[in-house]
């Protein structure tokens, strides 16, 4: 059985970086789940991006936990979460490159991971970095993360709290419905607020590169960072690839993925194109956040039901909403689900590259 116990952020403040917390309950639920941890087993726990399933970094045995209950694929390395730098230069003993010293200023805490040098001697369990000679490295913003960070005094390894290839969780209900039974317990802090993971920079390579793009965004990244990061490349993927839309549904390695199939729209798509690829479906979702209005699905499918999510106007309401909205839909068994597409400004690149990772086909302009 999986315990879920609310944690009110509100109820611990931070005095030097050290969590104050006045309230019994609350001192009393993060104790319980900090012994769980310096048990070797695994939490779910509310961070500022999304929910991460946490373990001690330094245990094997705890860190198989994880690849375990999200039936993870093992090649993918996990991202270490700190409440300090100490952690980081103490209980890791690794140095931080100084190329990330003005957005650790200004980021941290926050949704920013960077790459940093292994030490010599690696106290980090193996299974976090899966052979990499880096590690990924975060100090998250949300109250509950920190202070479970700071009381447990370990750094904790963290993938997204869903199980591998779902959507990623900004819930404590999305996590229940993903790893029930699987974890014995779940801190419930509300919402996610920013609601797409961090993002991941290397500054090792010259010029650094966005290797996720996340709740910081290239030209926060760019405007903040100093001289190396003006250069800052990107090879992520935010557009779906013409070979991509010709491959049958199913074919495209599947990530934050809800059930239904996803097609992503241009306000002006071509709906011929749309009507060809949508099949016959019995029941649509629409995504919608700015200008594609549900009579232009419903004129396709006149016999289909139509169902709108608003995802909201601004690309931070849109990250924000974006997955719990897939899950809602999934709930709602619908068997096409249309997004409306954004462009790749500000939030908008974090999500297109999610978008274009879930959906099918992108139907652009006739
Ligand atoms: O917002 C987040 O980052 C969330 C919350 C829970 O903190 N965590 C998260 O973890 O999204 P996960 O495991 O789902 O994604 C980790 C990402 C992967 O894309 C992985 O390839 C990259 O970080 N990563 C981790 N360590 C790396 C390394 N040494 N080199 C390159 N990429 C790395
Ligand atoms: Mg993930």
């Amino acid at each position: 059985m999986t315990q879920v116990r609310n944690v009110d952020p509100a109820k611990i403040l931070f005095e030097n970086n050290k969590p104050v917390i006045d309230d019994i309950d609350t001192k009393e639920t993060l104790k319980s789940a900090c012994e769980i941890l310096q048990h070797n087993d695994i939490i779910a726990f509310p961070t500022e991006t999304v929910y991460g399933l946490a373990a001690n970094c330094q245990s094997t045995d705890a860190v198989q936990k994880i690849y375990t209950a999200k039936n993870r694929p093992a090649d993918n390395p996990l991202i270490i979460h700190v409440s300090s730098r100490e952690m980081i230069t103490e209980t890791l003993g690794a140095e931080i490159p100084p190329v990330y010293e003005p957005l650790i200023k200004k980021f941290w805490p926050g949704p920013l991971t960077i790459i940093i040098p292994l030490p010599q001697k690696s106290t980090i369990s193996p299974l976090c970095t899966k052979g990499q000679q880096t590690f990924g490295c975060r100090m998250p913003a949300h109250p509950v993360a920190r202070a479970l960070i700071e009381m447990s005094g370990l750094a904790l390894a963290a993938p997204s709290a869903n199980a591998s290839t779902r959507p990623s969780c900004t819930e404590a209900k999305h996590v229940l419905e993903d790893l029930d039974g699987r974890i014995p317990l779940i801190l419930d802090g509300g919402a996610a607020n920013v609601g797409v993971e961090s993002t991941v920079v290397d500054g090792l390579s010259s010029p650094p590169k966005i290797l996720r793009p996340g709740g910081v965004s290239a030209e926060e990244l760019r405007k903040f960072g100093g001289p190396e990061w003006e250069n800052v490349i990107s090879e992520v993927n935010v557009e779906v690839k013409d070979s991509d839309s010709v491959r049958a549904p199913g074919m495209k390695y599947k990530h934050y993925s809800p059930k239904a199939r996803v097609v992503l729209l241009d306000e002006d798509f071509n709906s011929i194109e749309l009507k060809s690829i949508g099949g016959s479906p019995k029941k649509i979702a629409l995504l919608r956040s700015r200008l594609i209005e549900a009579s232009s699905i419903e004129r396709l499918w006149p016999n289909t039901k139509v169902i709108v999510f608003e995802l909201g106007e601004l690309k931070s309401q849109i990250s924000h909403n974006l997955f719990s909205k897939f899950r809602d839909a999934d709930n709602e068994n619908v068997d096409l689900i249309v997004v409306e597409a954004v462009d790749t400004s500000d939030e908008g690149m974090a999500i297109m590259n999610r978008l274009n990772k879930a959906a099918e086909t992108h139907v652009h302009a006739a």
